[in-house]
């Protein structure tokens, strides 16, 4: 039976991630994680309440060599056992990503390696099927973080193609951003998270913009469902820009915009209101689009998928719809290599290596 050690390295953003996967088999999916590893350098940044780019690639810098060291040892692998070097290429902050793309480029030259580029988007997607190897396929895999919030229709394991995204904020930025108008650490989705769970949902009614037109201004989708004109594509996008401002002109009315002088209650009443807005706006859509593309299963990644009220709803509303909803466990919703590690071995056995002038991309297209 074949089988092959991968070390993947995540540095996209403010987590230093290194992971080792063995793929055993060639038939089916057979990914076992031997070890993930994230030094996370959100205790850096909360003093500035977001990344601060040029911090976070100096830290990676700082911890990259132990969290690697620390991945092969975790898993009990030596350098000369790993049969390839898997990294995210981006997207992402640049700085950040030279670290682990340069740290990549240089073990998988040394070990003579293939070295493995990764899109960070589908290393989310792919944390699904880590979690999920039979996922029943056609699929809609909506990915919701602090960067990205888009629907992908996959119709085989491997092909990922664009069918909705936001116009404006990501719903994980959007959480961030709300937390920092009420004066809460960041990031503020757990924050938030967290305070929900004491206040009432209904009691404050924030709108939530329902897109009914495509996007003029990007290119035509790639892919849309039998009998679906490019006409309606815009309607398997987001936008919570919107929502965003409802929370800041209701803190302005409220009290000039004074987070300070609000009750505890409120805050959390405030906090639910918004929470459920965003779980509903990316249930509607992501539900939508599964019925409109017939998709055997709904899945669910990136960060926000670690929301408490977005798994519950999810997986409620899938089980009255007769949708399964699969999601990543919470340590594989967040950043880490452990996904990276799943997609580079998809990649591998498809022949994607990438030659040692592999570059960082920011804004990598999928
Ligand atoms: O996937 P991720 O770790 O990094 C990116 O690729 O962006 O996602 C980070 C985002 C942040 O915006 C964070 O606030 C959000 O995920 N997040 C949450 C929760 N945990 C993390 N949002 C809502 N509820 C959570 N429990
Ligand atoms: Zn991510």
């Amino acid at each position: 039976m074949s089988k092959t050690n991968i070390l993947a390295i995540e540095t996209s953003c403010d987590e230093t991630a290194a992971a080792v996967a063995v793929e055993r088999g060639s038939d089916r999916i057979s990914w076992e994680i031997l070890s993930s590893v994230i030094a996370s350098q959100v205790e850096i940044h909360r003093e500035w309440g977001g990344v601060v780019p040029e911090l976070a690639s100096r830290q990676h810098l700082r911890d990259i060599c132990g969290v690697v060291e620390r991945a092969l040892q975790e898993s009990s692998t030596e350098l000369g056992q790993l049969d390839a070097v898997a990294v995210t290429q981006g997207p992402g902050l640049v700085g950040s990503l030279l670290v682990g793309v340069s740290f990549a480029k240089a073990l998988a030259g040394a070990l003579a390696r293939p070295l493995v580029p990764v899109h960070h988007l589908v290393g989310h997607i792919e944390s699904l099927f880590l979690c999920h190897p039979d996922l029943p396929l056609p699929a809609v895999v909506l990915v919701v973080s602090g960067g990205h919030t888009s629907l992908y229709y996959l119709p085989q394991a491997g092909t990922y193609r664009l069918v909705g995204r936001t116009r404006d904020d990501a719903a994980g930025e959007a959480f961030d951003k709300v937390a920092k108008l009420l004066g809460l650490p960041y990031p503020g989705g757990p924050v938030i998270d967290r305070i929900s769970k004491e206040g009432d949902e209904q009691a404050i009614k924030f709108p939530v913009a329902r897109i009914t037109h495509a996007d003029r201004s990007a290119a035509p989708p790639t892919v849309l469902p039998p009998g679906l004109s490019s006409n309606h594509a815009g309607r398997m996008d987001f936008s919570f820009s919107g929502l965003k401002t409802a929370v800041a002109r209701y803190l302005y009315r409220r009290n000039n915009g004074d987070s300070n002088s609000i009750s505890q209650n409120e805050l959390a009443d405030i906090c639910a209101s918004f929470q459920r807005a965003v779980v509903d706006a990316l249930l509607d859509r992501a539900f939508e689009t599964s019925r409109r593309f017939n998709a055997c299963s709904l899945g669910i990644a990136g960060g926000v998928s670690a929301n408490s009220r977005l798994r519950e709803l999810a997986i409620d509303r899938g089980r009255q719809e007769g949708l399964p909803v699969v999601l990543p466990t919470l340590h594989l919703s967040t950043d880490n290599a452990a996904m990276i590690a799943a997609a580079g071995l998809r990649r591998l056995r498809a022949g994607v290596t990438a030659g040692l002038d592999l570059n960082a991309e920011a804004s990598l297209a999928l």
